[in-house]
């Protein structure tokens, strides 16, 4: 077990009302995220110290959850996990408001600039808008810090109780060399003193961090708070690294900006109570019938108090941010019982916390349930084992691509053992115009003059026909291309859309003419691709909420 399970929950004994297969989930959850997002079934028997056929069944129902795929001996966290994070961060409702806010300070300032909220006596991150050039670490949104090497610990620490003091205390003495914090390089060094430095900061009201997670990295905070309380609600920071700036210059060139830039974040925030409140989003539902039915199928493999438990963490959302008891029961379709000892067992484990008025809230926490690893996922790494198992239905290889200059370049690639099949290299570009990706990319852009050379004697070269050509693939949804790339090479391709409906890649097959009909290409083939680009969508909504996934 990490230190930062064990410290925390020391104090505590596990509740007798506590779920033990959720907590068990839990924990092999934790250790896939601390792994980087993989982990040898063996291995999380060492991590979790759990039995193995207990690992299995625990890795066998997130699985069929979708959080967890099963590559060989290999358990990898899959970017639906991320619905746990975005559950918290959507009731939080600050990265909505502010990322914007928080990339245009990188942009204008060309540094990384982050948000942070207090976790206990840590930091967590919720925004990174990174600027990070290859000389240092760069941390990822759910990343945990130790709140005393870091510029917004101490503005934090001007809020804490005595209470919270002696747990911080009480965590410095257990792990002095930050163990417990694995996103961070153990402490080499006892630092300044905590306390002093945060009566100072108290009095300036803005943090500088010179240095004290790694030498190089400088960084200067400052908090944006709650304009209903004057808490602080979240800490904005710039970093960056001495190569480019003393931690001085950051104060004095910087910080002023800085400043500036939180204002604008305290009238956003201010802005926004004085709107309407928001609809009430619709909860997720039906998922209690969807466990049973899971149970029925995978029977004892099945662990349906883990996926049941799971569940309660996705019915907080946006406008979501605190629920009694009975809507949490009424938003999984869980009954009362079963919700209720979900909820004390995440009480327990830091999870979820009482917010008065007999309702509950996530905590910062749940970002540590697989968000850090995947936060910083691309469009072909999320493609690819989608990619694989279309080729492996359809035995053709199977490519994603996208569009560069007037180009189609391919990102993502599986081959099949075939022989005959096409072969091409990740990186390869082709001529748009005359390819099946290509079309369904431009059928998508702006128009634009090509070019058009004849690469075969079936390759379309009149404008007016290509433009036509376009119209189709817009209607019909896909592009076939027969021969005009090359003789003998027939392709079809399929859009791959983001969250708001603009194409970001196009998914395909190609084979030898020889093969499947043009008829049979359509009817067999088609709804493959369609289906996969699906899936592959479904990941990018989930993974994209809160993050910026990169096409390439
Ligand atoms: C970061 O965003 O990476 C960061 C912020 C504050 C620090 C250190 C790093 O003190």
């Amino acid at each position: 077990m990490p230190a930062e399970i064990t410290l925390t929950d020391a104090a505590g004994a596990v509740p007798a009302e506590a779920v033990a297969p959720l907590i068990r989930g839990v924990a092999v959850v934790r250790q896939l995220t601390e792994a980087g997002g993989v982990l040898s079934l063996s291995g999380l028997e060492r991590a979790t110290g759990l039995a193995r056929s207990t690992v299995d069944r625990i890795t066998g129902t997130l699985a069929r959850m979708g959080y967890v795929r099963l590559d060989g001996r290999d358990a990898v966290l899959t970017p639906r996990i991320m619905e746990l994070g975005n559950a918290y961060l959507a009731a939080l409702r600050l990265p909505a408001l502010l990322d914007a806010r928080a990339d245009a300070l990188a942009d204008e300032l060309d540094e990384s600039v982050s948000l942070a909220v207090a976790d206990r006596d840590g930091i967590r991150f919720i925004h990174q808008a990174t600027r990070r050039r290859a000389m240092s670490l760069s941390f990822r949104i759910g990343d945990l810090l130790p709140a005393e090497r870091t510029a917004p610990g101490p503005l934090f620490a001007t809020e804490w109780t005595e209470p919270e003091w002696r747990h911080w205390r009480e965590r410095r003495a257990a792990d002095p060399r930050d163990e417990g914090f694995p996103a961070v390089p153990e402490r080499s060094s006892p630092g300044p003193d905590f306390e002093q430095w945060t009566a100072q900061v108290r009095e300036d009201g803005w943090a500088l961090d010179d240095q004290l997670i790694e030498p190089g990295l400088v960084a200067v905070s400052v908090p944006v708070r709650d304009p209903r309380t004057g808490t602080i609600a979240c800490v904005a920071s710039v970093v960056s690294h001495t190569s480019r700036h003393t931690a001085d210059d950051l104060r004095n060139s910087l910080l002023p900006t800085l400043r500036s830039a939180v204002r604008t974040m305290e009238e956003d925030l201010a802005e926004d109570l004085r709107e309407a409140p928001h609809g009430e989003s619709p909860a997720p539902s039906g998922l209690a019938t969807w466990t049973g039915a899971s149970k029925q199928e995978l029977g004892r493999e099945f662990v349906e108090s883990l996926a049941r438990g799971l569940t309660v963490l996705t019915a907080f959302g946006e406008d979501r941010a605190e629920l009694t008891l009975t809507e949490v029961a009424q938003a999984t379709g869980l009954a009362r019982a079963t919700a209720r000892r979900a909820l004390i067992t995440y009480e327990h484990l830091g999870l979820v916390t009482p917010s008065g008025d007999r309702r509950f809230a996530l905590t910062p926490r749940v970002l540590s349930l697989g968000f850090p690893p995947l936060s910083r996922t691309t469009l072909p790494a999320l493609a690819l084992p989608h990619l694989t198992a279309l080729a492996a239905r359809i035995h053709e290889p199977a490519s994603l691509a996208i569009l560069v200059g007037d180009d189609v370049q391919y990102t993502a690639r599986v081959a099949t053992s075939r022989v005959m099949s096409v072969n091409i290299a990740v990186g390869t570009r082709l001529p748009a115009y005359a390819t099946a990706l290509g079309r369904v990319l431009l059928a998508d852009a702006p128009p634009r003059e090509h070019e058009l050379r004849a690469l075969t004697p079936r390759t379309l070269t009149d404008p007016a026909a290509l433009a036509t050509a376009l119209e189709t693939v817009r209607t019909q949804g896909y592009a076939l291309v027969d021969e005009e790339l090359e003789a003998g090479l027939r392709s079809i391709a399929v859009p791959v859309r983001d969250r708001t409906g603009r194409v970001v890649a196009a998914l395909n097959t190609a084979t030898h003419v020889t093969g499947r009909t043009v008829a049979e290409y359509v009817r067999d083939v088609l709804p493959e691709l369609t289906v996969t680009a699906g899936a592959i969508e479904a990941d990018l909504r989930v993974a994209g909420r809160f993050t910026r996934v990169s096409a390439a």
